[in-house]
């Protein structure tokens, strides 16, 4: 039996998208991204390797899952249990302190949680950039939750360099978001189905990579600027040319739902109204706002015409993976 290790990792959202892969098994991208963490979204999760179990004991806020439904849980753990020569089947109960099913990444504060605590619990003492690996694996996204504030994955070439690296932990101007939900049901296409299907059938993703460099690049400059407009202006139009290869992918697909368009028009209307405000979105319908907390009042009074106040989430960004 080896101890019981509880980890906390907090979801991040990225302003240079993650879109595409070079390996699908060793989850190595075509691209580099930044993310910012944050706070209030994050996940709880215990470890525990016990010799009498027969089978993997997988529980996701409260629920026992499928053998079927823990599979990529149960992919990861053999990884882990490969690294630290163990046989054991693990105890994982895992906790979201996100709203359900919001589309706000939980499997990349899902899996960095699960990453540090069953590599801790396995008896493996990894560094950062060895749990950012390992967090990969599990999913792309979570090689960032390993660290907080802006974080940069490095896309590498195999798996010992394809790992992100803080880029500001400390941040010293004011930037947040608010998450705006507007469909709680499951991802019509995962993340990981949509961006297979357009790297094997767009014709316009070979533009992304070299595109989403250049992005990155601007994006480093005007985050040490500390200039919210740049930052805002970058991330969404990154975010918008990512969403244009799944249009131009064969079947074409969207993550646009009616209710996103909405959300987009009432932020550049309050821009159009003096109001520095941006958006971004991931593999989901639900929008997020990027803006200081000085004009959050402003910008949550304007959405709360449209959207039930509980579906208006404000984020500050947040720390790396702890330990509890
Ligand atoms: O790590 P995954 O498989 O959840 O993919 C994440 C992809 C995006 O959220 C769309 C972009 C990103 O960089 O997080």
């Amino acid at each position: 039996m080896t101890k019981a290790i509880t980890a906390r990792a907090h979801t991040n959202i990225a302003l240079i998208k993650y879109w595409g892969k070079l390996d699908a098994d060793l989850i190595i991208p075509q691209n580099s991204s930044l993310s910012l963490t944050l706070a209030p979204f994050y996940t709880d999760t215990t470890v525990q390797f016990l010799p009498e179990l027969t089978h993997d004991q997988i529980k996701i806020d409260g629920q026992l899952l499928s053998t079927a439904a823990g599979q990529r849980v149960h992919t990861f753990l053999d990884l882990v249990r490969q690294r630290a020569g163990l046989t054991a089947f693990a105890q994982v109960d895992s906790t979201n302190h996100v709203p359900t099913a919001a589309g706000l990444a939980s499997s990349a504060s899902g899996f960095a949680a699960l990453a540090a605590a069953a590599s801790k619990a396995a008896g493996l003492e990894l560094s950062l950039p060895e749990l950012s690996r390992l967090a990969r694996r599990g999913s792309g996204s979570a090689t960032r939750s390993i660290y907080g504030g802006f974080v940069e994955w490095q896309k590498g070439h195999d798996d010992l360099d394809s790992q992100a690296v803080p880029f500001q932990e400390k941040i010293d101007f004011d930037i947040q978001m608010i998450a705006i939900l507007l469909d709680p049901r499951p991802k019509k296409v995962a993340s990981r189905a949509g961006m297979a299907q357009v790297v094997a059938t767009s014709p316009y993703y070979a533009a992304w990579p070299p595109t989403a460099e250049q992005d990155l690049i601007a994006m480093k400059a005007a985050i040490l600027k500390k200039d919210l407009n740049l930052i805002g202006q970058l991330a969404e139009a990154n975010a918008m040319k990512m969403h244009a290869t799944t249009l131009s992918a064969n079947p074409p697909f969207t993550y646009f739902e009616p209710e996103t368009l909405t959300a987009i028009e009432l932020v550049q209307n309050l821009r159009n109204n003096g109001v520095s405000c941006y958006y971004t979105m991931d593999a989901g319908p639900n929008v997020k706002v990027i803006c200081s907390a000085k004009e959050t009042p402003a910008i949550l009074a304007r959405l709360q015409q449209h959207f039930p106040a509980d579906h208006l989430l404000v984020a500050k960004p947040g720390p790396g993976v702890t330990y509890i």
